[in-house]
């Protein structure tokens, strides 16, 4: 059947024996949430876990004066909402579809059925938990170790190292880079422009490719380079 099929690729349950699974198929319901869609409101009280089958999300906290800080986009595969299920709490943030997605619903009750006859999801929960605290742990390195280029230039090799390493085949806006690296959208834009002069990105309609990855590794704090081949940058806000 393709939900079982489905639900075996998915890095959560993929530890699960073929009865497990088939007893999520029976508690799980599939949801379609339009693109802009609010799928989770913050502090709101928890009553489901999600699972991405298809698109993708945001997780993201939103400022009193409307600004958004994108903490995650989790994609095809990846789960969210499972923090309130854990530890009661009120939701942690918004989760907002970036395009149309097809999600997995499963609820508080049979979550918690799940995660005391399933060791292999608590196993599952653990591993992406860590992940995602070890993606935390760099994304607050960035905001206070890096300079604005030095952020962009980190974003931009993760989005290419999804695919070959040189390419970012998802369609970016300097808006969305923006939320991304906690700066405005003016110095991404800035930024992006600088990044192109000094040849080590192409942008081509709305296409990126990375031209000089060792100069970009090196403004991301992770190449070996002197400071002679550096990114040069002149601007009064680059850590802003
Ligand atoms: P919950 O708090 O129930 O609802 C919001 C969800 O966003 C949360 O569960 C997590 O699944 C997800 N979330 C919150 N913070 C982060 C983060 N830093 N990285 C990835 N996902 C997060």
């Amino acid at each position: 059947m393709a939900l079982t099929h489905t639900l075996r690729s998915i890095p959560l349950f993929e530890h699960l024996r073929d009865a497990d699974i088939e007893r999520i198929q029976g508690f799980a319901r599939e949801r379609s949430y339009p693109k802009n869609n609010v799928i989770v409101f913050e502090e709101d009280p928890g009553d489901s876990l999600y699972v991405v089958l298809n698109g993708q999300v945001k997780v993201v906290l939103i400022g009193e004066d409307g600004r958004e800080v994108i903490l995650s986009t989790p994609g095809k595969g990846d789960f969210f909402g499972e923090m309130s299920l854990i530890d009661d709490q009120p939701r942690s943030a918004h989760v907002i579809a970036m395009e149309d997605s097809q999600l997995l619903v499963l609820r508080r009750e049979d979550f918690h059925q799940c995660l005391a006859a399933m060791p292999g999801i608590a196993i599952g929960l653990l591993r992406a938990m860590c992940k995602r605290l070890r993606q935390a742990d760099d994304k607050i390195g960035g905001l206070v170790l890096l300079d604005v280029p030095g952020r962009v230039a980190r974003l931009l090799l993760e989005m290419a190292d999804e695919g070959d390493g040189e390419h970012i085949t998802k369609r970016i806006t300097h808006h969305l880079i923006a939320q991304m690296i906690g700066s405005s959208r003016e110095t991404v834009s800035r930024t992006m422009r600088i990044l192109m002069d000094q040849g080590l990105i192409e942008v081509i309609r709305s296409r990126i490719t990375l031209l000089n990855r060792d100069v970009l590794e090196t403004a991301a704090g992770r190449g070996t380079m002197g400071p002679a081949q550096r990114i040069h940058y002149e601007g009064p806000d680059r850590r802003h």
